[in-house]
């Protein structure tokens, strides 16, 4: 990441930097214009010359800090130069492409644009006075039309890059709705860090009486929790319907008890649409048990993780067993 103060600052006003080199980009076309009209051209052809150059040299400054801060808030990958799009509702990241792919077209317009001046500019310098317009075709008068319309171009990439850039700093539609779906996503998944409702089995029915023990589940002892829309089936030994599930809370044992040490639970779920799902959450795995699950000390899988399929070797078979 950025340590320097220095190079902080220059990223964070990245949104100052562009518009020196935009404004200057703004003015070149009406120099170029009043360059064709035959009193002063030569001025007015040098002054769009220095506001393209000077404009061209500031936007280096711009182009810059725009990727220093792009890899600083990890829109861009750290040696990356542009964002990486992994699915069509990134429209932040979208958007980012396209502004960075304007304003390097720009660029390179505006290198042409500032040669073409500068040729036109000499040219006006080594030609006698009387004969600045005499003999010229309009095209090739002051900093002629190539030039001219190379300078629009310049602005009109530039303009759409800044245009982007406003929608990405202030928010548009887009934007907007992208941000709110993905703050949905994450409040409707409310077990994205923790397996909430498996944490809450003891407000559930318990299915059983005591625990007893498991020898399907690691030999522990083992208390089975349902939710009551569930448990009547579940005691009926029939599959348990959308929406319900069961957990499974699990303990050591000491001397064939059940022991205080809490295992692992286990929660399986029947969703909406009739798929079976499975948690499986482990706060704190002794370090001797640790070889069980991959060597972690802490362990929370989620249906679909391909570790919870020796779950489905057993459940799949339909009913509670
Ligand atoms: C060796 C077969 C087997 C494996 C593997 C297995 N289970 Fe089970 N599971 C059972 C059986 C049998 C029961 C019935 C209760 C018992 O015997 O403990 C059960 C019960 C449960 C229950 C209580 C609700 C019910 O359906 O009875 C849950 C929750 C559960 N298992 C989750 C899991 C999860 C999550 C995994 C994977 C990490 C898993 N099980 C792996 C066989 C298995």
């Amino acid at each position: 990441m950025i340590a320097s103060p220095l190079l902080e600052f220059i990223a964070r006003e990245h949104p100052a930097f562009v518009h020196l080199p935009l404004g200057l980009v703004a003015a070149l076309p009406l120099a170029a214009l009043a360059s064709f009209f035959p009193k002063h051209s030569k001025v007015t052809t040098g002054t769009a010359f220095f506001l393209a150059l000077v404009a061209w040299a500031g936007s280096t400054v711009a182009l810059f800090s725009g990727l220093l801060w792009g890899r600083q808030i990890n829109l861009i990958p750290p040696s990356g130069f542009l964002p990486v799009v992994a699915s069509e509702k990134q429209v932040l990241q979208k958007m980012l492409q396209l502004h960075i792919f304007a304003a390097a077209a720009g660029f390179v317009i505006g290198g042409l644009c500032v040669f073409l001046l500068w040729r036109a500019w000499r040219q006006l310098e080594a030609a006698p006075a009387d004969r600045r317009h005499g003999g010229r075709r309009f095209f090739e008068r002051g900093a002629g039309v190539p030039a001219l319309l190379m300078g629009l171009l310049w602005l009109g990439t530039w303009g759409f890059s800044g245009k982007l850039g406003g929608i990405m700093v202030f928010g548009n539609e887009a934007t907007n709705k992208a941000a709110a779906e993905a703050d949905a996503a994450k409040r409707n998944d409310q077990e994205a860090d923790l397996p909430v409702r498996a944490l809450d089995y003891a407000s559930l029915e318990p299915a059983e009486a005591a625990p007893s023990r498991s020898k399907a589940h690691g030999d522990r002892w083992r208390r089975i929790w349902v939710t009551a829309s569930g448990i009547d089936d579940y005691q009926a030994g029939k599959p348990l319907r959308p929406g319900a599930y069961a957990v499974m809370a699990t303990f050591t044992d000491e001397k064939g008890k059940p022991g205080t040490e809490p295992g692992p639970l286990y929660m399986k779920e029947t969703r909406a649409d009739g798929s079976t799902a499975f948690i499986f959450y482990w706060a704190r795995v002794p370090e001797s048990l640790r070889k069980e699950v991959a060597g972690q000390d802490s362990v929370y899988w989620r249906s679909p993780d391909p570790k919870l399929i020796t779950c489905l070797g057993c459940h799949e078979k339909g009913g509670n067993k």
